[in-house]
């Protein structure tokens, strides 16, 4: 099967896994993030195949939707083993996977290779600005917690198990993660897509805060 078959196959697959999804995850998070890899791509290089291939299968393992992680890596691991990728290639689309998330404010990052580079930013990208708001709402809602409320303090998570139960609001998201993406982002030509996209966030809150206390 050539790669093109490959990615077509995966793309009907990743459709199906994340049906219905709400919670900011859906198919339309993964077309955003692989046309955005593919563009990153082009100006950073690496390996298209591998790029694509884990750009279209990054959420299919998340923990937010899993037990445990290496549950979700299997569901990946057997549809990868049908296709008889290069041993390296396949191990590659398995890290990166395995490493994307952001795992809170205090949690270095431990990407690899160029490819997983490219992915997480593009990932990460989706994650902020205008589309980066709506997602984000969409996901505080899902998981119940409130938009906003002044009495709840935002916290800087220093360990995974920390960030993953914490039940804060969506407006502290902003600062426990999304404003803290600019800087987290490995390549130069994402750098530059997210200053506008973060100065459309700070927009958002200062707007927001004004409206809160009626100033505006
Ligand atoms: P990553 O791709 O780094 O693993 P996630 O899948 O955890 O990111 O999150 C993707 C998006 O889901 C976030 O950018 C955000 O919009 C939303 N999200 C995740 N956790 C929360 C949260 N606690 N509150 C609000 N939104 C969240
Ligand atoms: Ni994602």
């Amino acid at each position: 099967m050539d790669s093109k078959e490959i990615i077509n196959k995966t793309i009907d697959f990743v459709k199906e896994k994340l049906k219905g999804d709400s919670s900011g995850h859906d198919w339309w998070h993964i077309y955003r993030v692989w046309n955005m890899s593919k563009k990153l791509h082009e100006k950073e290089g690496g390996n298209l195949f591998i790029v694509e291939m884990a750009a279209l299968l990054h959420d299919v393992a998340d923990w937010k939707f899993y037990e445990n992680e290496e549950e979700g890596i299997n569901v990946i691991k057997d549809w990868l083993d049908q296709f008889d990728l290069l041993e390296s290639n396949q191990q590659k689309i398995i890290f990166i996977i395995r490493n994307i998330s952001y795992k809170g404010a205090g949690v270095k990052d431990k990407m690899e290779y160029l490819e997983g580079k490219i992915v997480q930013d593009a990932d990460r990208l989706d994650a902020i600005g205008a589309i980066g708001i709506a997602r984000t709402f969409a996901f505080g809602g899902k998981f119940g917690n409130p938009i906003y409320d002044p009495e709840i303090e935002i916290k800087m998570h220093n360990s995974f198990e920390e960030y993953k139960n914490s039940k804060g609001t969506t407006i502290n998201h902003f600062y426990e993660k999304l404003l803290l993406l600019k800087e987290r982002m490995n390549t130069k030509s994402a750098m530059q897509i997210a200053e506008e996209r973060h100065l459309y966030m700070e927009n958002f809150l200062k707007q927001f805060y004004d409206e809160w206390e009626s100033i505006k």
